[in-house]
């Protein structure tokens, strides 16, 4: 495709800070939002495996698993919103055209994404003493399941349309007729798509490493329980680990030919052996598994995410490119320091306060015997918190005033 058309698709106001800085924190906030994802699909299925079980342990997994699920999901849609808000600023021309030919369906994703949410809740409400009582339900969870995954399915396929620009005008106007509906489907890769969720498995592995170490200090969970989360925690490891290998590389295989450059970059081979590095990571591990060394599991597969994620990256800068020669770091620069600095510092002092003391206050609440209550120091961490919260909220008023009245 002619790459004028591309340039002049761009928004004319340029970006507010340098495009490599959306780049970066495209992939990682991608590796963050998939990594959720598959934690609360790993999750969801561990709840119905259980749940349709009579086998007491299952079911005490599935009672843990779920609760898992229900905060994946509210993870997973806030850190979903970061790349979407990244993709849509440095590759504008392609984002936006491949949600035009399919907008019922974007718009349909946050519809899907509340039944399928409310579906999971729905079944928690039902089945709130999962370990001890009969299974109420199961329906609910499974049709959450699903719908969960048409929700990503969703976003495959929008990550898929934007890299076939020589045939948007086809899927447009098919034979010279224009289709405006939006309601079309007009690329996707089962392999591609099979790769992401099947990575569920290691990944909901490593997290089960974590939880199995997490609960041992807990008196009322005993350690054959534990052990045998443990072993079914590396069962996912090693076995999802090597059919997501399978599946990537019949991905790889089945590329179509405008996309093959990507096998003779390092790329591919650099995720095979960051893979196989994790799974034989973690199995290195397993002779520690009860002492804190369980979490460095945890620890390695987001770095493996990472590498995943930029080679996802790789693969897309190939083909806009490479293939289409468009450059999304030539983008007009119209530097706004202020809104750098704000989102930056946001990040780092906000963000590092209010996660400091959740996550300290989950971490202690996870580790006590019986109630929990915070120290002189966690509530302090939590004013402090909330101190900031308000000042944050409080800075916006200002400017607006500030502005208004100049
Ligand atoms: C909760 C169910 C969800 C699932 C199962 C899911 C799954 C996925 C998968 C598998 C991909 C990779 C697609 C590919 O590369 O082929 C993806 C990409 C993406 N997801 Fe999600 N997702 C979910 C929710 C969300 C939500 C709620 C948002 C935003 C609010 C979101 C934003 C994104 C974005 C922006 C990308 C593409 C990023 C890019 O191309 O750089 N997702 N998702």
């Amino acid at each position: 495709m002619d790459s004028a058309l591309l340039y002049a698709l761009r928004d004319q106001a340029g970006v507010p800070s340098h495009p490599v800085i959306f780049l970066i924190l495209g992939v990682l906030t991608f590796a963050l939002h998939i990594a959720a994802v598959q934690m609360m699909l790993g999750a969801s299925a561990l709840t119905l495996w259980g749940a349709l079980s009579r086998n007491e342990w299952r079911r005490r997994l599935a009672q843990s698993m779920l609760q898992v699920a229900k905060v994946m999901v509210s993870v997973a849609i806030v850190v979903g919103v970061a790349p979407l808000l990244f993709v849509q600023v440095i590759y504008d021309p392609f984002w936006y055209t491949a949600n035009l030919l399919s907008a019922w369906w974007v718009i349909g994703f946050i519809g899907i994404l509340l039944v399928a949410y409310t579906l999971m809740y729905v079944f928690f409400w039902r089945n709130e003493q999962l370990a001890s009582r009969k299974t109420s339900c199961p329906g609910s969870m499974v049709l959450s399941l699903v719908l969960m995954l048409v929700v990503g399915f969703i976003m495959h396929v929008l990550s898929q349309q934007m890299l076939f620009p020589e045939q948007w005008l086809e899927w447009y106007a098919p034979g010279g007729q224009l289709d405006t509906s939006g309601t079309g489907i007009h690329a996707f890769d089962p392999w591609r798509f099979a790769f992401f969720i099947s990575l569920s498995a290691p990944v909901t592995g490593a997290l089960l490493l974590a939880y199995q170490r997490y609960l041992r200090p807990r008196s009322e969970f005993d350690r054959a329980y534990l052990d045998w989360v443990g072993v079914f925690g590396y069962r996912m490891i090693n076995i999802g680990g090597v059919v997501s290998l399978l599946i990537g590389l019949v991905w790889m295989l089945r590329l179509p030919d405008s996309h093959t450059a990507f096998t003779a970059t390092p790329w591919p081979y650099l995720v095979v052996a960051t893979l196989l590095a994790f799974v034989a990571f973690a199995n290195a591990m397993r002779s520690r598994i009860d002492s804190a060394w369980a979490y460095s599991v945890l620890g390695v597969g987001t770095v493996a995410l990472i590498i995943v994620a930029t080679a996802r990256e790789a693969l897309r800068w190939g083909v806009i490119h490479g293939v289409h020669g468009y450059n999304a770091l030539d983008y007009k620069i119209n530097m706004d320091w202020y809104s750098t600095l704000t989102f930056f510092i946001t990040f780092a002092v906000l963000g590092g306060s209010v996660l400091a003391y959740y996550l300290t206050v989950a971490w202690r609440s996870g580790q006590s015997n019986g109630q929990y209550v915070a120290s002189a120091t966690v509530d302090r961490m939590g004013s402090i918190a909330i101190g900031i919260l308000v000042l944050w909220i409080a800075h916006y008023f200002v400017l607006g005033f500030y502005w208004w009245a100049l």
